[in-house]
């Protein structure tokens, strides 16, 4: 079951200029960063209760991320709902015809299990799925 908004991410070509507006001009608490080696994704959170910010940008010069932001520079990336039962909520939505960008979920930031609805499955949204560490 979908149980929250759990983030709002942006992509950003440049990390630390980004983290210092959101920290500095925005005067959000800064979480921290965690590089995502399987998303081959830097991220920083910034917590803004009961949702967050994460900011990513891409680890090494590779990824999704990196061709995100060759082809539009930065900008609204995805959306993320937490879920209480990641493998559930992928088998009902699948079971609607929804397309994944993985046929399984795999290791995102804070230790939670994440997948990614294809955006056009969601009207060229792109849509995160997120089980907490806590939570599995
Ligand atoms: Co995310």
């Amino acid at each position: 079951m979908i149980t929250a908004l759990d983030h709002i991410a942006i992509a950003v070509p440049d990390f630390e200029k980004a983290i210092k507006r959101f920290m500095e001009d925005f005067g959000l608490e800064f979480e921290g960063t965690e590089d995502v080696e399987a998303a081959k994704t830097s991220t920083a959170f910034f917590p803004l209760p009961p949702t967050s910010i994460e900011l990513i940008h891409p680890l090494r010069g590779e990824g999704a991320v990196a061709g995100y932001l060759e082809k539009r520079g930065g900008g609204l990336h995805h959306l993320c709902f937490r879920s209480d039962d990641i493998e559930a909520d992928i088998e009902r939505l699948k079971a609607k015809g929804y397309q994944f960008l993985a046929d399984a979920p795999s290791p995102g930031a804070h230790n939670s299990k994440v997948i990614f609805i294809h955006p056009k499955s969601c009207d060229g949204v792109l849509i995160e799925l997120n089980q907490p560490a806590d939570e599995h």
